[in-house]
């Protein structure tokens, strides 16, 4: 999404502006080529050159400062620019935005800019609550500029309150989100989706469980895609160790019972229902409330295994009222044989098989490559991708083959 884009950073002067080095960073390493402006004050917080080394690219600084005779800098920035992110945005530069003044190389270049502009505003509580800065920030949205709201936290005057600068991650997550959106459109708006993901966890005792191996970066791959392209995403997950996608609504549960009842609950007012979860096929029967010391006997120790829920089949075999009903199929060989088996067995309107057999794609690893059975006889082949990429091309495709209308 980032390779050979041209990210501009304007940094203006606030306490924040060291995180706009981490911010563009991220960019950096995403294969963005970045190019920062800063205003006066920015420069008694950070100095140009931190950025000029992690960007690679002179830092601007002086709209007089025009040291190449072909060009006027702020008008050459401008146009080039493909995103523009303002991090942090003081009071002060929000204030000129809004109003279209042009007093320095920052407010100059943005103003001259087509390029969508992302504005991060970082200030004291009382500043970002006054009057003037609230008009201001209604009157940049209504200029069609994305507001990264300031997070509540501790303020660097000591005491906790909104107006701090998000972590630079969770900006960098923002802007790739709504460019995403930019770039894909929003064909799921007024969906709801369903998303399981992650292994299910079934009890031994307290302390040990039996479960399938599985990260859960599928799931939270589609999830995350579902959001950009406009649902509202559902997601069930096993798993508390992968950030959740920005717009995306999630309940964790731990083994297959639990994600039935929630998915069971669910699924009336639910369009999509995408089964990616690795589910045991059995629990426990004689789980122990108290952890189980070790025996010493010749027969060992026993678990009885009782037959949990097929969750997807459940879904699929259930009066529909208009849901599709989609399920993963992770095979080690006659992948799309087995696929095709499950495909008819639970009565999905698609499959995703994938191959786990290799551990450079599927299980664990962040590349997948898949192919789609749809009910209507289709094999679509996707090739092997980011598991972000990838997630974004399989709703795609649903769409495409009028698998989700
Ligand atoms: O039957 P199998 O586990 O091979 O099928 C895989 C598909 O079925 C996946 O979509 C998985 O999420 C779903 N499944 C389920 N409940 C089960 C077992 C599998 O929803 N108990």
């Amino acid at each position: 999404m980032w390779k050979g884009k041209n990210v501009t950073v304007f940094v203006t002067g606030g306490i924040a502006a060291f995180k706009a080095a981490t911010l563009v960073r991220l960019f950096v390493k995403a294969g963005a080529n970045v190019e920062v402006a800063m205003t006066k004050s920015a420069c008694e917080f950070i100095t140009p050159l931190t950025f000029q080394v992690l960007t690679k690219n002179k830092v601007h600084t002086d709209t007089f400062d025009e040291d190449e005779a072909d060009r006027v800098q702020h008008i050459h920035l401008a146009d080039k620019t493909d995103v523009a992110v303002v991090v942090p945005a003081t009071a002060n530069t929000i204030a000129k935005l809004a109003n279209g003044i042009a007093d320095n190389f920052v407010t100059s270049t943005l103003l001259a800019t087509t390029a969508p502009i992302y504005v991060a505003p970082a200030m004291n509580e009382h500043m970002w609550e006054n009057p003037a800065t609230v008009r201001n920030v209604v009157q940049l949205k209504a200029d069609g500029k994305v507001i990264i709201e300031p997070a509540t936290g501790f303020l660097a005057e000591g005491y906790n309150g909104k107006g701090r600068l998000p972590e630079p991650e969770e900006i960098f997550e923002q802007v790739t989100f709504f460019e995403s959106r930019r770039l894909y459109g929003s064909p799921l708006k007024g969906k709801s989706v369903l998303i399981t993901a992650g292994g299910t966890k079934e009890r031994i005792d307290p302390v040990r469980y039996i479960s399938n191996d599985s990260s859960g970066k599928m799931g939270y791959a589609l999830a995350k895609a579902a959001s950009i392209l406009g649902a509202e995403v559902q997601l069930v997950s096993t798993t508390k160790q992968l950030k959740v996608p920005f717009g995306v609504n999630v309940t964790y549960v731990e083994s297959a019972r639990e994600m039935e009842e929630v998915v069971t609950a669910q699924f009336p007012t639910t369009d999509v229902a995408v089964m990616v979860a690795a589910v045991s096929d059995y629990y426990v029967a004689n789980r122990s409330d108290q952890k189980i010391k070790k025996q010493h006997n010749e027969s060992g120790l026993k678990l009885e295994l009782a037959e949990n829920p097929d969750i997807l089949k459940g879904l699929g075999h259930s009066k529909k009222e208009g849901q599709v009903v989609i399920g993963f199929a992770a095979e080690t060989e006659r992948v799309l044989e087995y696929a095709a088996a499950k495909l008819e067995k639970k009565k999905a309107d698609a499959i995703i098989a994938n191959d786990v057999s290799s551990s450079k794609i599927g299980f664990n690893a962040d590349n997948h490559q898949v192919t789609i059975l749809t009910k209507d006889g289709k094999q679509l082949p996707l090739p092997e991708n980011s598991k972000d990429e990838l997630a974004l091309e399989i709703w795609k495709s649903l769409l495409d083959a009028n698998i989700i209308q």
